[in-house]
């Protein structure tokens, strides 16, 4: 099967590593290739790809929306959350998939499924591209309430479209109500890029007032420990890391493009050092 993924930068992605595991949990040989490739070179790339008939693709930064032009079909997930991180090629026809926000809840499920009770409130800090997939999955599951913090309140609002949920009341607020009124989360998402590698003492908001109990999740990976994923741990959270999201997204888009179940658990641990 080949297989691979285009964005810019991807040179240090750790996706290779991951689709060769599952690969070899189903016994398949293949390639999974990168594309790193500038915005100006991006339709030539995509014209070679579509010639070498490339089973499938993912998609990441910056080109998760440009590439939709590109694309002869959309899933009705993709369409709604507008990007696209998997392209599976079907009689050399393709097909645009986002498998980032199942993939997270799908990861955050696995290790807290009391979360998904039905009656807990949810923080979601960001609303940038990564917030989008999260907040669309999000509303398909059973919560009480779901607040959208960002530092451009308009950003928020605009996320408030992609709830079809009829059940959970979604509200948009800045960062300082939701410092205020922090105890009231059973689950705290940060979905931005503030605490990232190299600005790793950097966080969107303090975790002080928490509640007992909460689960504090990071959807940034490097550093393996984020300032707020620390700051939370202190308070006594139990947290949740960001590699998880990004061990799931691939084990769905893989399971689309080689139509069998591969085990995500398995590699987790040799994934950590990976990023460690
Ligand atoms: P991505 O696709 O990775 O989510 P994005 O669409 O640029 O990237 O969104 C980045 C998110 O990080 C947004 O929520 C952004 O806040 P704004 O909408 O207010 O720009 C947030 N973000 C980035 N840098 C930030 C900073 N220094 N402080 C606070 N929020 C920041």
């Amino acid at each position: 099967m080949k297989l691979g993924l285009i964005g810019y930068p991807i040179q240090h992605s750790l996706s290779p590593w991951i689709h060769k595991q599952f690969m070899q949990q189903i016994e398949m040989t293949g390639t999974y290739q990168l594309y790193e490739v500038e915005q100006n070179q991006l339709a030539e790339q995509l014209s070679q790809m579509k010639a070498e008939r490339i089973n499938g693709f993912n998609v990441t930064v910056p080109y998760k929306q440009m590439i939709i032009p590109y694309l002869d079909e959309l899933d009705v997930h993709a369409e709604q959350i507008g990007a696209v991180n998997t392209v599976l090629q079907r009689d050399n026809r393709w097909i645009g998939y986002n498998t980032d926000g199942l993939g997270y809840i799908t990861a955050l499920k696995t290790k807290y499924p009391e979360l998904f009770s039905g009656d807990k409130r949810v923080l979601l800090l960001g609303a940038g591209g990564a917030s989008r997939g999260i907040f669309y999955t999000l509303c398909q599951e059973p919560f009480e309430a779901i607040d959208i913090a960002n530092r451009t309140l308009d950003r928020a609002d605009e996320l408030l479209i992609l709830n079809h949920s009829n059940q959970i009341k979604v509200t948009t607020c800045t960062y300082e109500d939701a410092e205020k009124s922090l105890s009231q989360y059973d689950l705290i998402i940060q979905t931005t890029s503030v605490g990232m590698k190299p600005n790793v003492n950097s966080q969107v908001i303090s975790m002080n007032n928490v509640k007992r109990g909460v689960v504090v999740s990071d959807i940034v990976y490097q550093p393996f420990l984020t300032s707020l994923l620390d700051d939370a741990k202190q308070q006594g959270a139990r947290i949740h890391h960001g590699h998880e999201m990004l061990l799931y997204q691939a084990k769905l888009a893989f399971q689309l493009w080689s139509g069998k179940q591969v085990n995500a658990e398995k590699i987790e641990v040799a994934f950590m050092e990976q990023i460690k």
